[in-house]
């Protein structure tokens, strides 16, 4: 892209460089989040004569969106229901989003995948390396909170089709600074809902939720019908995104599919979570955490299987659906833990598997969270009508990633992650963070 440079607010955020451009292969650019229209009003954005135009076009009345009610969809045949063309993938650089980016890039070649994602401390340009030289991928670095960059973004790429992974994700955090992951789950939500509704050319908007919507106090398994009563910070802005989409499906008639997920494991999380933070843990040859009795209960699915079954929401899914995203495989934090130290301490022979007690030496129990959710188990009834389950068994995966943790050439795209290999990590609440929180375009 040429044009003239991005005009930044005075708050210190990044210009935008070109990390990577080429014709033919993938790219990289780099947009900072504080990227704001020039004081007259005009876009910043090269390009920006062709996004007034289609913005007034979309304001004529050409939007396709038709009113849906949320939820009602249950998409039990299987059928092919959205063939996408470009595809604005949020959060790519994370954990869900760039395994999900990587199947789409090889098995669609067809497909254009946009990666927007600001690289937080837990995503990673690393986690994308692999797709730089494919044609049909590209990358830009930039906030889903910037209206003006996905202005932009939607009509220059000729998006029709939203998959929204962004998020702030650790539910450790949120206990601390709730406030960011408002800023970034619900008004960055928003703000993208909206981008999208104005633009109206969108024919699939796909918006990430989780397992933790319907709270955790419960054994009984809820269907998709289930009330939500989310009970921690994290959980809570899930939710309020849910809302803030489902008014857009019900009200305006873009075309949502929601999804709520069990907890994802695999390569390429960032090691604050649970599984994640033990192995690369128990590899260094250090204790493992485990909050309160570890008798908490969570379901696992590995990440190549959910990127499977993102895949197949994508299209198979009736728009206006919701679906559970589940596993059979529920297991207690502290089980988990003891697999890990049996697979670290004697990883090919069972025969010299360590006792419980003796798993137990390798372990530091820490107090509880301020709250936290005994189990999630979710009803996958409707998901598996569209013919996903998954493949992977919790053994196996758990294996794979534990050997992944134990390299260490895979922990340095992040860096400073040493620093939350601790009991309850927190994020950095130093001034820019604050800062960044109440920006507003
Ligand atoms: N990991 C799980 O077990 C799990 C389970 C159910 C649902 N989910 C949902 O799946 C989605 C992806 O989760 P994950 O585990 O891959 O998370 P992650 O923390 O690994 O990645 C999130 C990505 O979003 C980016 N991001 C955050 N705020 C942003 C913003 N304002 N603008 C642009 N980018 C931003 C981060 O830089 C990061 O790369 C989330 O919406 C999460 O709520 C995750």
């Amino acid at each position: 892209m040429t044009g003239r440079p991005f005009r930044v607010s005075g708050r210190g955020r990044e210009p935008v460089t070109a990390m990577r451009k080429t014709g033919s292969t993938g790219s990289f650019l780099s947009v900072g989040a504080g990227v704001t229209p020039g004081a007259d009003g005009a876009s910043a954005y090269p390009g920006a004569g062709d996004v007034h135009m289609l913005g007034e076009e979309a304001a004529k009345g050409e939007t396709k969106h038709a009113r849906v009610e949320m939820g009602t969809n249950q998409g039990s045949d299987g059928a092919l229901k959205h063939q996408p063309k470009c595809i604005l993938l949020t959060g790519g650089a994370g954990f869900i989003g760039s395994h999900v980016a990587e199947r789409l890039v090889h098995r669609y070649p067809e497909y254009k995948i946009v990666v927007l994602d600001r690289l937080d401390y837990c995503g990673a340009p690393e986690n994308l390396r692999e797709l730089e030289q494919c044609s049909n991928f590209k990358f830009v670095r930039g906030d889903i909170r910037s209206k003006s960059l996905l202005d932009y973004l939607l009509r220059a790429e000729q998006i029709d089709t939203v998959m929204h992974f962004a998020a702030s994700t650790h539910v450790d955090n949120s206990f601390q600074s709730s406030i960011s992951f408002t800023s970034n789950n619900v008004l960055g939500t928003h703000v993208l809902l909206e981008c999208a509704r104005e633009y109206g050319r969108i024919q699939r908007f796909m918006h990430v939720s989780t397992d933790e919507v319907y709270g955790g106090e419960t054994d009984m398994r809820n269907t998709e019908e289930s009330m939500l009563a989310p009970t921690n910070p994290y959980a809570c802005t899930k939710a309020a995104a849910e809302f803030i989409c489902r008014a857009y499906s019900i009200s305006y008639g873009l075309p949502i599919v929601m999804t709520r997920g069990n907890n994802v494991y695999g390569p390429r999380q960032y090691p604050d979570k649970l599984i994640a933070k033990s192995a690369t843990l128990l590899a260094m040859g250090k204790h493992a955490f485990i909050h309160g009795d570890g008798r908490h209960r969570r379901s696992y699915i590995y990440v190549v299987d959910c990127a499977e079954a993102f895949d197949v929401i994508l299209h198979r899914a009736e728009t206006g659906g919701v679906y559970n995203l589940g596993s059979e495989q529920e297991i207690s934090n502290l089980d988990v833990v003891r697999r890990l130290v049996r697979l670290t301490n004697s990883p090919s022979d069972s025969a010299a598997e360590l006792s419980d007690e003796e798993c137990d030496r390798w372990i530091d129990f820490s107090v509880d969270r301020a709250f936290n959710d005994r189990r999630y188990p979710v009803d996958m009834t409707r998901l598996q009508g569209l013919g996903w389950q998954p493949r992977t068994q919790f053994a196996d995966g758990l294996a794979q990633t534990a050997q992944w943790y134990a390299d260490p050439a895979n922990l340095v795209r992040w860096p400073g992650f040493l620093n939350k290999l601790v009991a309850h990590p927190a994020l950095d609440t130093n001034g820019a963070n604050t800062e960044q929180l109440f920006f507003i375009e």
